[in-house]
């Protein structure tokens, strides 16, 4: 099959899909970041863009949401009553998908994985764990966060129960060997991208993602290889080392390969993961995770969180200061939301005050 945005489109038409979010989402320039860091550099830098994937509608946005109408089409379509979930305490993928369920109708159930030590109350109770609230969700606690198999074995009892109780509950991980629906949303973003340039082509010369899950890193990459783009797609680590994330991302792309039927398009070479914004560990905030959250700030009017968008447009600035980006046009950042753990997070971003 052809490589365009169209028969991209085509391979997505006919798969089952909520729409829920608000799409297109704004495509924008950051003009006084790209002219701050060429000021700083003493050298031009690309024009820096930014898909405003923060402003996706549903419960503030981000992300999730287009995963979620995928995953949420998925579930319907296997006639659940019941979402059952897993994440971080301050996980926006189970804050969008409590919002989607009480806007569809269904039951929620969350499970709260305690991934971030040392928390007090501002981060186990306010921010996404407020809004979980807030749409109905039944909250599950499971203290030991980063073992990822048996969170998935608790969530698994969980639905069993629910089962036995008559629910048709329908699972949603983020697991690595489960089938990665969730990555159509991203494809989906591509699709959006091609139609928002005035020549019906992708403009940028590279494009900056975070790479957590891996959604939106392999449906953003395995996406723009199928409509034809071959820059490079680079993923910003906020949980994993790069080595363990660049495993998880070829191993995602291969199954979201076989989801589509399409054979192995993107070559392991494509797969780009750096860690060096990631800091200590998930959740953890270092000085460059600060410096975004500033300049984003002061600079732009942009909101990025602590746990994701910080370290991926920390990423996108350090990139620009390595000379990655040195001769090209314009560059792309998605920007992923988590507006919500901001509340959680404020005492760890102004720890003097
Ligand atoms: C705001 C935000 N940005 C980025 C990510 C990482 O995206 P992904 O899980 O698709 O790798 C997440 C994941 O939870 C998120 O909530």
């Amino acid at each position: 099959m052809m490589r365009t945005p169209d028969a991209l489109q085509l391979r997505l038409d006919g798969l089952p899909r909520v729409r829920l979010g608000h799409f297109p989402t704004p495509l924008e320039k950051m003009e006084r970041l790209a002219s701050h860091l060429s000021e700083e550099l003493g050298k031009p830098v690309p024009s820096l863009w930014v898909k405003r994937d923060d402003c996706s509608g549903v419960a503030t946005g981000g992300n999730k949401v287009r995963q979620l109408e995928y995953s949420f089409g998925a579930a319907q379509a296997a006639g659940a009553d019941t979402a059952v979930i897993t994440g971080a305490v301050q996980s926006n993928y189970m804050r969008t998908a409590a919002a989607f369920a009480a806007k569809l109708g269904m039951e929620c159930h969350v499970q709260l994985e305690n991934r971030v030590e040392g928390m007090g109350e501002e981060y186990h109770k306010s921010g996404n764990v407020l809004l979980d609230r807030m749409f109905g969700a039944r909250m599950h606690h499971f203290p030991l966060g980063e073992d990822e198999k048996a969170a998935d074995t608790n969530l698994n009892s969980i639905a069993a129960r629910l089962k036995r109780e008559g629910k048709k509950p329908y699972l949603f991980t983020l697991s690595a060997d489960t089938k990665p629906v969730t990555s159509l949303g991203y494809m989906q973003c591509v699709v959006e991208l091609f139609e928002q340039s005035i020549a019906g082509d992708m403009p940028f010369d590279a494009v900056v993602v975070p790479s957590g899950s891996a959604a939106t890193h392999v449906g953003t990459l395995l996406g723009l290889r199928l409509a034809g783009y071959t820059g490079p797609v680079h993923g910003i680590c906020v949980r994993r080392d790069a080595k363990s994330q660049t495993e998880r991302v070829l191993s995602i792309t291969r199954l979201a390969e076989d989801m589509l039927g399409c054979g192995e398009i993107v070559p392991e070479s494509d797969v780009i993961c750096r860690d060096d914004w990631l800091g200590p560990s998930y959740g953890k905030m270092v000085e460059s995770t600060h410096e975004a959250i500033d300049l984003a700030g002061r600079l732009e009017a942009l909101i990025v969180d602590p746990v994701y968008t910080a370290k991926s447009l920390a990423g996108l600035i350090g990139l620009t200061r390595a000379g990655a980006f040195e001769g090209m046009g314009n560059v792309l950042y998605i920007h992923t939301g988590g507006l919500p753990a901001l509340f959680a997070y404020r005492s760890a971003i102004y720890p003097d005050d």
